[in-house]
């Protein structure tokens, strides 16, 4: 068996974790969702799904993977060969590919909006024309679609050089800098004139307007804001090295991420409030509101240039991530070569992805439960897709596996505190799945 890579890096495993998560979800969905949900109440809901189910599902896959050292069916292969539990591994590449499609789309509106903004293009025009050139431009037949197949060939590219050289080197400069970006850009849409409704939108819940699919979205988000559920995270922990603490780099990669989501909402909401926009948007809404809050900025320009350049990278560390779960497998279990498994991979996606990329245009009459393709990607693979996984993920790592391996994986081999341990099995045996089937039930009364 060939040898496989790993992190090499300590700051390696948390920016190539942090990486993978932090990414369109964070920066584009959890905007939208929140305003769509009513914003307070959603907020305090992800958070708490985030620390109560995302923590435990996390570590469910980092134990499973570095145990073994194995992409998600190859883990199952390993641990418990006959198993129902695999199924999860197989949900999982199909998700990552339907995930894959429609974020390849959205990232292809980013790399739109970068190439106007070092054309000009958003300049001296009213705040009004950018929801109505976001409009034409996604209805176009054409550029989006173009866009998601050059976006997923530079995927590919990155890709095909394998893990270490690619991701490590590429998180660890730009998830810092982006960071920075964000307070800026914070500190600036604080300062716009109705700038307090927006935060206030963001942080007062209101809970009588709570309903199933505020929950159910909050759970979803959560999910995909981590990279949950679809063995992502495993087959990135199966690169990690022996000395990784993995309680350490969950939580932290749990709070950097949900970090960056609340200096996303903090950039959005002021300024949607402050011209004039209304939060509940849908997917269009941070595409129409970022160009008025550049076009504020002194030196907008630059800023918008750089924030678009690096939003690119972040969506590439993600989609690298999500790529990597179907071609481990394509590697490691089917033994293709690396590159005809990426090339196999992008395929599937660049017809996928063209026909979410279609959905706001040609294909906009095409829907099923009021759901253009897009949607449906997105809310099939993230509201159910995903929360399955965990459940079975948390309940295979809780009950079925072997104890003295969890104990193990969470210690390093009893060189950490085991403090965490019981508690923590504890969360991955009945808090996390009994709170992801609540909120199932909850969702189909
Ligand atoms: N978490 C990423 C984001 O917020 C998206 C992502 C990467 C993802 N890998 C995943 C979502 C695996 C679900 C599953 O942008």
């Amino acid at each position: 068996m060939t040898k496989r890579s790993q992190f090499v890096t300590k700051t390696g495993v948390i920016a190539a974790t942090v990486g993978s998560a932090v990414g369109l979800g964070n920066i584009w969905r959890f905007p939208y969702e929140a305003g769509v949900h009513g914003g307070g109440a959603f907020l305090l809901l992800y958070i708490v799904c985030i620390f109560l189910i995302g923590i435990p599902v996390m570590l469910s896959e980092f134990v499973l993977g570095r145990a073994t050292h194995q992409n998600g069916v190859g883990a199952f292969r390993k641990l418990a060969p006959r198993s129902p539990f695999r199924i999860v591994a197989y949900m999982g590449i199909i998700a990552s590919v339907m995930i894959l499609s429609f974020y390849s789309v959205v990232a292809g509106w980013i790399m739109e909006y970068l190439f106007q903004s070092i054309e000009g293009l958003f300049w001296n025009v009213d705040a009004e024309q950018y929801a109505e050139r976001f409009a034409a431009f996604i209805s176009n037949p054409w550029r989006p679609a173009l866009w998601t197949l050059i976006f997923l060939a530079m995927n590919f590219l990155v890709l095909r050089r394998g893990v270490e050289k690619g991701i490590e080197k590429i998180s660890n400069i730009l998830m810092p800098v982006l960071f920075i970006l964000l307070v800026i850009f914070c500190a600036n849409s604080l300062s716009l004139p109705r700038a307090t409704e927006g935060v206030k939108f963001l942080f007062t819940p209101h809970f009588e307007e709570l309903s199933a699919s505020v929950v159910i979205g909050a759970m979803g988000q959560a999910f995909f804001s981590l990279s949950l559920g679809l063995t992502c995270m495993l087959t990135y922990a199966s690169y990690f090295s022996d000395s990784t603490k993995l309680t350490q780099s969950a939580v932290l990669t749990a709070i950097l991420d949900s970090l960056v989501a609340i200096l996303a909402g903090l950039v959005i909401f002021p300024a949607v409030f402050s011209f004039g926009k209304t939060p509940e948007e849908g997917p269009k809404l941070v595409f129409e509101v970022l160009p008025s809050i550049f076009a504020e900025m002194t030196g907008g320009h630059i800023w918008s240039v750089a924030f678009f350049l690096l939003l690119f990278f972040a969506s590439l560390t993600s989609t690298i991530s999500m790529s990597e779960i179907f071609i481990s497998y394509l590697v490691e279990e089917r033994r293709m070569e690396r590159q005809k498994a990426s090339i196999l991979n992008t395929g599937v996606c660049a017809v996928l992805g063209v026909l979410c990329a279609l959905s706001f245009g040609p294909l906009s009459e095409f829907t099923i439960c009021g759901k253009n393709i897009f949607d449906l990607f997105d809310y099939v693979a993230s509201n159910i897709f995903l929360p399955c996984g965990g459940i079975l993920l948390s309940l295979f790592a809780g009950w079925a596996l072997d104890r003295a391996i969890m104990r193990n994986q969470l210690t390093n081999d009893g060189r950490l505190s085991a403090r965490w341990v019981k508690p923590l099995r504890f969360c991955m045996r009945f808090i996390a799945p009994i709170a992801i089937c609540i909120v199932f039930i909850y969702g189909l009364l």
